[in-house]
């Protein structure tokens, strides 16, 4: 790697770092309903990385605990997991929740998933939902999950298919991008559709050194289970990538962008929940 594009990395982790600190305290004041609605991509990954009693699963980039919370329940009593997030402030209520779920088999620690702070072939298992397209040098970033992974262990990804095929997002962004400019992320940058093309997370687990990689794209259902306006109350502050692009909205287009996005979340939402289509990868390889 070049000067420059270290450089570029370290920016990229600052900004990686505030921005998701940032969000931190709205991430875990909605956890649940979150976890409701992320429900179908929790089933995936937990199928898809075999989870059984026994084993020993690190989760990375877990966020506010899924899906390492529901890892923890499959491998319990006599199996463990370990969810660490670069972000402190995003782990801080996930023992607690563990407590009251009775799982007494999850710990947390800070860490960042291009270097991650275990010994080689620890673990039975990895996983990472919605996090790889997240990390600021992924190929390092998949390079270590392999790293940890026991020989014949196996590892989980679960990342977003196309904006347009995920209407949780296109009808939120699309009012916002059609006022705003925006230049195409910078090539390697941290970008929520990063792995979106078929074969391309497949792709990068190959060159991380993982065999027999598998990968599929799958609809699923993400359901609000609440009202649209709750649903965008939410969105508002926790979305990063929205907090963002409103960031670049001039003022005077502010109320015209939110009235718009609230209409285009009125087609999936009938008054108790918002119901939409989406379309995951599920990807998974053996260390
Ligand atoms: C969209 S959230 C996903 C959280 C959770 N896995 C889920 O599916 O709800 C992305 C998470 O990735 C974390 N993250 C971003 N870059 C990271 C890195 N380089 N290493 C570890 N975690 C990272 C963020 O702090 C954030 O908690």
């Amino acid at each position: 790697m070049s000067v420059s594009a270290y450089a570029a990395t370290d920016q990229w982790k600052e900004q990686a770092r505030d921005e998701w600190a940032a969000g931190a305290a709205a991430w875990r004041k909605w956890h649940a309903p979150f976890a409701a609605m992320s429900r179908a991509a929790t089933d995936a990954i937990v199928r898809a990385v075999q989870a059984t009693p026994g084993m020993q699963i690190l989760d990375v980039a877990s966020g506010t605990g899924e899906p390492a919370l529901a890892l923890a329940a499959a491998v319990a009593p006599t199996g463990a997991v370990v969810a660490s997030d670069l972000v402190p402030e995003m782990l801080a209520d996930i023992e607690g929740i563990a407590r009251r779920q009775g799982l007494t088999n999850l710990a947390c620690r800070q860490a960042e998933a291009e270097e991650l702070p275990f010994d080689d072939h620890t673990f039975d298992g990895v996983t990472c939902r919605f996090g790889a397209m997240n990390f600021v040098d992924a190929p390092r970033g998949l390079g270590e999950m392999r790293r940890v992974l026991k020989p014949g262990g196996r590892a989980a990804f679960v990342a977003w298919g196309p904006r347009d095929q995920n209407p949780f997002f296109h009808a939120t962004m699309a009012p916002v991008l059609k006022r705003v400019q925006l230049p195409p992320p910078e090539p390697g940058a941290p970008n929520t559709f990063k792995f979106a093309r078929p074969g391309s997370l497949s792709e990068a687990l190959r060159a991380a050194g993982f065999r027999q990689v598998e990968e599929e794209s799958r609809a699923i259902r993400w359901v609000w289970p609440g009202p649209v306006e709750e649903f965008w109350a939410a969105s508002r502050e926790y979305g990063p990538s929205f907090r963002q692009l409103v960031r670049h909205l001039p003022a005077d287009e502010v109320d015209a962008a939110v009235a718009e996005i609230l209409a285009n979340l009125r087609r999936y939402g009938d008054g108790r929940q918002v119901d939409f289509p989406a379309v995951i990868v599920v990807a998974t390889g053996l260390g």
